[in-house]
């Protein structure tokens, strides 16, 4: 049995995946196709963006939330950053793995208040609150300081136009071995380009659903 698997967080996954299916977004819809794509590729205008569709989950597949934990699970991490918590689903499968790794410590960080608010929330009632740091503010800032001296494991899940320099943020602190998990990576090929690249010192691989898998090799 895994705290994955168990009450209380088995059936308040399913709630909740249940909520975010139902989820409308008034600004997304008053968005054409053509403007949606430019905010989404944007390097200045995402944080309006998300404003604008901050009522939409956009959280990972159920089978990506399974990776994760089975990525921290089988690597043993103990200190994880993740970068885009919106309602906390994937920061639900992260602090479950880090549980039953027997602890640890999740940074987590968001810049819509109320999603913060939902997603403490969410990992109170899932009985994972102690692993989790929100902080609420942009991830360029909010990671700017105060970070853990080795980091094991990495969600990049924000704004794809700044995987790289949130990459870049974290990358002297990435101990040798540790996992970054890159959703919808083809969003950023810049970021793409830099994993993939001979002599980076990661070792990395597209995976299924648009996941960029990497390894900090060296
Ligand atoms: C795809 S959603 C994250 C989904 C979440 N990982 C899950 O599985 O439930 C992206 C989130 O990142 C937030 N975000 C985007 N860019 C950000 C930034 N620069 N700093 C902080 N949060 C950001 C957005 O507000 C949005 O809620």
């Amino acid at each position: 049995m895994t705290t994955l698997t168990t009450a209380p967080l088995a059936s308040l996954l399913d709630q909740l995946f249940d909520e975010a299916d139902k989820a409308t977004s008034p600004g997304m819809a008053a968005l054409s196709e053509g403007e949606r794509d430019r905010l989404f590729h944007s390097k200045t205008e995402y944080r309006n963006f998300y404003g604008l569709i901050k009522d939409l989950w956009l959280p990972v597949s159920r089978q990506t939330g399974e990776l994760l934990y089975m990525l921290t699970r089988s690597s043993g991490a103990r200190v994880i950053v993740e970068f885009g918590t919106s309602f906390g689903i994937s920061t639900l499968y992260l602090a479950a793995a880090l549980r039953d790794n027997g602890g640890g410590r999740l940074i987590t960080t968001e810049f819509e208040p109320g999603k913060v608010a939902r997603a403490r929330q969410h990992l109170q009632a899932a009985g994972l609150a102690d692993l989790v740091e929100f902080r609420q503010g942009d991830a360029l800032e909010t990671l700017g300081a105060d970070l853990p001296g080795s980091i094991d494991l990495v969600l990049m899940d924000g704004a794809k136009s700044l995987y790289l320099e949130i990459l870049q943020i974290l990358e002297g602190r990435l101990r040798q071995g540790a996992i970054i998990i890159a959703d919808d990576a083809d969003a950023c090929p810049e970021y793409l380009g830099h994993v993939r690249a001979l002599g980076s010192g990661y070792m990395s691989t597209p995976f299924s659903e648009d996941i960029e898998l990497s390894l900090r090799a060296a």
